[in-house]
């Protein structure tokens, strides 16, 4: 017993500590070779309780030396680990944004800073919301230009074709002043090919308050190119959008330096980023805004597009391959 509570309380510095300890128990010459030479003289009616002892007492030198062992190691590797200070350090594997976030990151980033704010909605939309709120009422012609996805008709749920939609909610549930930008994914049936994808990702924004005009939105446009493109070239092309009166097509004049450059302006220099306009007075009414007392402006683009022209990017089907290759190229990007 004595012995046992010696070993318990033992400890060792070195391997050569437990060495010695070692010796002194389990050797050759030790104690409990002793014990075990004593065994035969030991009279035969206490030679049960005498073995039971001595294995007893070789246990715990056996499980004392194991354990001391183990610490020891567990210390030096330590010490090899954190002693050297010249070693190398471990590589850490980062991962890296996703171009479509890195992009939509920055366009918020922007219009936070004149006072919009980030409103978001259901990809999964109702009629309303996605057509017949903004000015698109049924058999509207204009619904064949955006290729919906149906999920069910009748009443119609489909997947929402623009982020218009969640600005459609936005004005239903607050008054003017309205400053929001709606990020977002829209569906739309196309085939996909270098430069359309049946899904793509876009920032829509709109600006309602009192005296709002259309040089409000050309400054506001001019203010965002200069600030994510650092070019501020663009140009305004009336167009046609069933919610905007009057309506432009937003070019910017991206200059012609390499070949991508060709490639995504098709050889002409200008190229189209994003729709824009004023709201149109039936849109305000549908969502109980009084176009007699508030105006407003519109305007959406597509990440993607924007994407493909800031990191010359040729083919649309790329962001959505996943190929590390790829999207290892954007880790020193924020
Ligand atoms: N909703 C239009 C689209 O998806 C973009 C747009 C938004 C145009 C606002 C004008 C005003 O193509």
């Amino acid at each position: 017993k004595e012995h046992i509570s010696q070993i318990e309380a033992f400890t060792a510095q070195t391997k050569e500590e437990v060495e010695n300890f070692r010796i002194k128990y389990l050797g050759k010459k030790g104690i409990l070779n002793k014990y075990f030479a004593d065994f035969k003289a030991v009279p035969n009616e206490e030679k049960k309780a005498f073995g039971q002892a001595v294995n007893q007492l070789k246990d715990a030198a056996t499980n004392k030396v194991q354990q001391l062992k183990e610490e020891l190691e567990g210390k030096e590797e330590e010490k090899g680990i954190y002693g050297d200070l010249t070693r190398p350090g471990e590589p850490v594997e980062i991962g890296a944004r996703h171009p479509i976030s890195i992009v939509k990151n920055q366009i918020i980033e922007i219009f936070s800073s004149i006072g919009f704010n980030v409103s978001e909605g259901p990809e999964m939309e109702d009629d309303w919301h996605n057509f017949t709120a903004l000015n698109l009422p049924e058999y509207h012609p204009a619904r064949d230009m955006q290729d919906t996805f149906f999920i069910q008709t009748n009443p119609d749920v489909l997947l929402r074709t623009h982020t218009s939609s969640v600005q459609v909610r936005y004005m239903e549930n607050n008054k003017p002043p309205i400053r929001t930008i709606s990020p977002g994914r829209v569906f739309r049936n196309e085939a996909i090919s270098a430069r359309s994808h049946c899904i793509f990702h876009q920032v829509e924004g709109l600006y309602v308050d009192k005296n709002v005009s259309f040089a409000d939105l050309k400054q506001t446009l001019l203010y965002f190119t200069k600030q994510l493109f650092g070019k501020s070239k663009i140009r305004l092309r009336p167009s046609y959008f069933p919610f905007t009166e009057p309506s432009a097509e937003v070019d910017i004049y991206w200059g012609l330096e390499t070949e991508t450059d060709y490639r995504i302006t098709k050889g002409t220099g200008w190229l189209e980023i994003m729709g824009c306009g004023m709201v149109d007075p039936n849109v305000l009414r549908n969502c109980n805004i009084d176009p007699a007392e508030y105006s407003g402006f519109a305007f959406g683009m597509g990440i993607e597009r924007i994407a493909m022209l800031l990191y010359q990017i040729g083919d649309i089907r790329m962001f959505y391959e996943n190929d590390m290759r790829f999207l290892e190229q954007f880790k020193s990007s924020i």
